[in-house]
């Protein structure tokens, strides 16, 4: 059995926070943040404290018809980093079997490893667009698996996961007795078709997601879990002892943005479809990155086909003032992260110190 790891560290995290900095930042995964000056936000609707211990009542009802969930189904929680902590701390034991997917969001296997558990992987696979296959779970699936964790859209390459495709997850997982942890935070990036939150594809799915990264909304924290209500009990419960009580004025700002989310939207969908237009004509126009067109989500992991891509992704930083994040954090050294979220004229800037950065490169590595 494993033992639970105090000293678990997330290195990506510490890398994004201290390191990732670069004039054309394009290792963001966020939406620019939205300016506070252009929701109708007075101050007299702000108050300091407030009464409801367990999640804001207005807020509580917001987010739960957001879902089309029951309000005993939701745990308001800071952002989708505490919800993943608070999901997987009620869910998992230490030494429990659980199943994450490769490449994965790291520090899901950070806090596993601080609880302890045993992490098994399925991979997801490059030649195969990083699609979800029903497949590669099976085979790794056994009678100890626990929990299967995944990330719908999935990061680092945006891949969207259809209904069909997580509902057999989900039956799979039941025949072991396993509860399927999905994190949705991009899938609210999906502006352009229709969706549901896979929490309704059955009764062992738990969901964890925010209004963070598709909105720009991250300053506000406002995160959810969807689970159910025995199990959210529980969830509770790690609130308690982690952030306590809620932070009252982020819960008001967080109402105010939810009655105002279609223009908080439509800003984020014409930056979005602007910037990927912009992205692909770049993928396109590069055939040393392999890598299919951007269709959905904020992110696409190319891989580099010739030369080290640690070696190119340390000269785009160091020597044309643009960084992305390194494939390494992902596992998967030979691929890198852009980010399609920053304002255009990031993008734009990044993209062309990255055509002459390649140009470069493959003159070296020739
Ligand atoms: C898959 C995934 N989940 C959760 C988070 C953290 O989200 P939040 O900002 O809502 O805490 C991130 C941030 O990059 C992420 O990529």
């Amino acid at each position: 059995m494993n033992g639970s790891r105090a000293d678990a560290v997330s290195r990506y995290l510490a890398w994004a926070k201290l390191h990732s900095y670069a004039r054309f930042n394009l290792a963001v995964s966020g939406m620019v943040d939205y300016p506070l000056a252009e929701l109708p936000v007075r101050i007299e609707d702000l108050e300091i404290g407030g009464t409801d211990s367990y999640g804001y009542k207005p807020l509580m009802e917001q987010l739960a018809a957001k879902a089309g969930v029951p309000e005993e189904c939701v745990v308001y929680t800071l952002g989708t980093s505490m919800a993943n902590y608070i999901a997987l701390t009620a869910l998992v034991r230490p030494g429990d079997e659980v199943l994450v997917e490769r490449p994965t969001y790291d520090p899901l296997l950070t806090i596993l490893d601080h609880i302890g558990a045993k992490v098994c992987r399925f991979e997801r696979r490059a030649e195969k667009g990083f699609r979800l296959g029903l497949g590669e779970l099976e085979r790794r699936l056994t009678p100890e698996t626990r929990l299967v964790v995944l990330c719908n859209l999935h990061n680092p390459s945006s891949a969207l996961s259809d209904d069909a495709t997580l509902r057999q997850t989900g039956e799979m997982a039941a025949k072991v007795g396993a509860r399927v942890l999905v994190d949705e935070v991009y899938l609210e990036s999906l502006f352009d078709r229709p969706w549901r939150s896979s929490f309704h594809l059955g009764p062992n799915f738990v969901v964890t997601s925010s209004l963070t990264k598709a909105y720009g909304l991250s300053g506000i924290r406002c995160g959810w879990i969807l689970a159910q209500p025995e199990l959210v009990q529980r969830m509770w419960q790690v609130v308690d002892f982690t952030y306590g009580s809620p932070v009252h004025p982020a819960e008001l700002l967080a109402v105010i943005a939810l009655d105002n989310l279609g223009r908080v939207r439509d800003r984020a969908r014409a930056l979005l479809e602007t910037n990927r237009a912009l992205l692909n004509e770049f993928l396109a126009g590069h055939p040393e990155l392999d890598c299919e067109p951007s269709r959905f989500g904020t992110t696409v992991f190319p891989r580099l086909k010739t030369g080290l891509a640690t070696d190119f992704v340390g000269m785009l930083r160091g020597q044309f003032e643009t960084s992305v994040v390194p494939g390494e954090f992902f596992e998967q050294p030979q691929h890198f992260r852009i980010g399609l979220c920053g304002t255009t004229e990031t993008l734009r800037g990044g993209l062309e110190r990255m055509g002459a950065a390649l140009e470069a490169f493959c003159k070296l590595t020739r």
